[in-house]
């Protein structure tokens, strides 16, 4: 019997490179039964009508488009649970992953009896010709940090963030299910949730330049990457959104203790210092847990000053509880202004995560 393929292509602002990309893998129709889902984000440059108008004559050819969701590991979670095959290829559409490597992918599935093949960039015989020296210093960074956040069976896999990836869907279909789309890449989570069951092996790649468009990785993607592996790391007990606001608390911590300084360093008494200083770390934290904690719900223009009013007020309940708690410390237990400082913002941190969440980002 002929094997199905699925080919999960996510898609944003392609249009120039998702036309050539199609012509190329059509051509495997000769060898297995084949469709392609391209998962478009409701991209600005009309690379969904394109791909609409190309399968009107191609019935190979499927557009999912999507509006009002978004995310690179979110789009390739829907491709994948639409799929129909036995065996399920993911690539980027931007040129980057070479199309001759999906019969090598699925040769090594298929052969190999496995559930899972990558396609590494860092595989002793792979070449890199489209990552700047930065990114692939990066990369072996994040790779490294991935290997020892992942269970023991996987410590052999060269790429866990890989975009390229071959599996077989019935097999792996419940733990796609359970992939959580806020996570910094796919392939990183599924290996994640999977426990280490995964039979898996990897396929060398040559990762191509970009030809037209520019990548969309970012620092909010860093930041995605640094909570999945604290994510990983706490047995994926704590929420992510709870680590990236400690985080970022943890940056308000060091403004307040700075500011505090610098106040006190100008003349101002500790007591006189202190409230300016719990205010200007209440507003960087807010900023920057916009940036990046909420950025899926992030303010803007009027709504964002409107918001910091709203955090504010949030916050002011246990900013008084923080300046109460703090003054008190010092004049009570110890006049010791770094562990006064301390204990006020402990006290703020569980409060303003339940609350902001709730009245400034409206999520639950
Ligand atoms: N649907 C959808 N939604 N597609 C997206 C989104 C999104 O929000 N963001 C990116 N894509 C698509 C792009 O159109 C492209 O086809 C593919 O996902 C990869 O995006 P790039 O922006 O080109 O990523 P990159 O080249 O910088 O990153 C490469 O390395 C990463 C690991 O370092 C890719 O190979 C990634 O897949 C890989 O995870
Ligand atoms: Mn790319």
């Amino acid at each position: 019997m002929v094997l199905r393929v699925s080919i999960v292509l996510p898609t944003y602002n392609e249009r120039g490179n998702i036309e050539p990309l199609l012509e190329q893998l059509l051509p495997l129709q000769q060898h297995y039964n084949l469709e392609i889902l391209v998962v478009d984000d409701d991209s600005v440059d009309g690379t969904a009508e394109l791909v609409r108008r190309l399968a009107h004559t191609e019935p190979r050819l499927r557009l999912i488009r999507r509006v009002g969701r978004s995310g690179l590991a979110s789009a390739i979670k829907e491709g994948l649970l639409d799929a129909t095959g036995d065996v399920a290829v993911v690539m980027d559409s931007d040129g980057q992953h070479e199309p001759a490597s999906v019969r090598r992918a699925i040769d090594t599935l298929v052969q190999g009896d496995l559930d899972l093949v990558i396609g590494s960039r860092f595989h002793p015989e792979a070449e890199i010709l489209g990552l700047s020296g930065r990114r692939e210093r990066g990369s072996n960074w994040a790779n490294a940090s991935a290997r020892f956040s992942l269970p023991r069976g996987y410590a052999g896999l060269s790429d866990y963030m890989s975009g390229f990836f071959a599996l077989r869907l019935e097999a792996v279909l419940p733990l796609i299910r359970a992939v959580d789309v806020n996570g910094f890449k796919f392939l990183y989570e599924l290996l994640a949730v999977s426990k280490g069951r995964l039979r898996t092996a990897e396929v060398p790649l040559s990762f191509q330049p970009r030809t037209y468009g520019s990548s969309k990785l970012d620092l909010a993607i860093f930041w995605d990457f640094l909570i999945s592996i604290l994510h990983s790391l706490s047995l994926r007990l704590l929420p992510r959104r709870a680590i990236s606001f400690g985080l970022v608390g943890v940056s308000g911590v060091a403004v307040q203790l700075v500011v505090t300084q610098l106040l006190m360093l100008s003349g101002l008494g500790f007591e006189q210092a202190l409230p300016f200083a719990v205010v200007a770390a209440a507003s960087s934290n807010y900023l920057i847990n916009n940036a990046l904690t909420f950025r899926f719900q992030r303010l803007k223009g009027l709504a964002l000053f409107r918001g910091l009013l709203k955090f504010l007020l949030v916050a002011s309940l246990p900013v008084l509880a923080n300046v109460g708690l703090a003054s008190a410390f010092y004049s009570l237990v110890a006049r010791d202004t770094l562990w006064a400082q301390l204990s006020g913002i402990l006290v703020v941190f569980v409060w303003n995560y339940a609350a902001s969440s709730r009245f400034v980002w409206n999520t639950p």
